[in-house]
């Protein structure tokens, strides 16, 4: 059930090969005349070593064959080559193109994502974790680093691939035009979970990307039925809110993933689940079966607390 989810979270929205965005598309375009190219060079020059050994084998004079070997050999090559790497390095997206106003910093975690939203004049970032939402039409820079250990930030679908390192910034802009959910996942091995360290990349139309975000920077709404307000009760008695925050609450750590609207989002623990109120209960119940040696405990809690907490957190919109 665990594994068949979360291969069904993947599917082809992994791929750089299914562009949707400027970047994405360049980087596709590169892929499929480069294997055209080598596809036509591979034809041609067993197509010629074919022929003179097969079907006129022994028919070339010394001087024919030396032209063959240096043209069909050196100049063919140096030629095909300099002209696929000159306007290969043209399109190449350049990952240091300025934004269009939107900065989102990701830092890398153990393993999880930490994504702070700094829109264009804002003096502190709105705070999120494990999911990466953009607007489309527009460029965003990414601006990118590591609390520990080297991460690398991609999303195939939307452009190239980047590292992440503890103490440096490194930078990628992003050009989505299709608005969708895309699959973003570490490219760098990072320790026992980096397999299971993904995200998702929500590109939205402007507008709607607009009221999300002044959604995101609002406090969490208090919960209203029972069960969820036993859940907030559980959160701070058990100490929850000594690694996460949950803004408008007394949670306020910052050792874990903000979860203060951790309900929004289409999966939790960075990928690994759907935010559904069921896996969100699977994952309080086997955080660690679920991702080797992360630092979240794993709580003894019965039956009935577990389905509180996963009430409160589901309900956090
Ligand atoms: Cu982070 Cu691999």
């Amino acid at each position: 059930m665990v594994s068949l989810l979360s291969v069904a979270g993947c599917g082809l929205h992994q791929s750089a090969l299914n562009p949707a965005g400027r970047d994405a598309t360049s980087i596709s375009t590169l892929f499929w005349v480069m294997l055209a190219g080598a596809v036509v060079l591979w034809l041609l020059v067993n197509g010629a070593f074919f022929y003179m050994s097969r079907v006129r084998p022994g028919q070339f004079d010394q001087r024919y064959a030396r032209h063959i070997l240096i043209g069909g050999g050196i100049v063919l090559p140096v030629v095909v080559l300099t002209t696929l790497l000159v306007w290969g390095l043209s399109i190449l997206p350049d990952p240091r193109r300025p934004g269009d106003g939107l900065v989102v910093r990701i830092t890398g975690e153990q393993w999880w994502w930490r994504v702070e939203y700094w829109p264009e004049g804002a003096e502190d970032p709105i705070l999120s974790a494990n999911e990466l939402r953009l607007p489309a039409g527009e460029r965003t820079e990414i601006r990118l680093t590591s609390a520990r250990v080297i991460h690398s930030f991609w999303v195939p679908a939307l452009g190239g691939k980047m590292d992440m390192f503890p103490g440096r910034e490194t930078m990628i802009s992003l050009a989505p035009e299709k608005p969708g959910s895309y699959r973003g996942q570490c490219a760098e091995f990072c320790g026992a979970s980096h397999a299971w360290m993904a995200f998702s990349a929500v590109v939205m139309d402007p507008g709607a990307f607009d009221t999300w975000l002044a959604a995101e920077a609002a406090d969490a709404t208090p919960p209203q039925d029972e069960a969820a307000v036993r859940g907030a009760d559980l959160f701070l008695s058990e100490g929850c809110g000594a690694c996460h925050t949950i803004r408008g609450t007394d949670a306020a750590g910052l050792v874990g993933p903000d979860l203060t609207h951790v309900g929004s989002r289409q999966t939790i623990g960075a990928g690994r689940l759907p935010a559904t109120l069921d896996d969100i209960r699977l994952w309080l119940d086997h955080t660690e079966a679920l991702k080797p040696e992360v630092k979240m405990p794993t709580y003894d809690l019965s039956p009935t607390e577990l389905d509180d907490l996963a009430q409160y957190l589901e309900g956090l919109k």
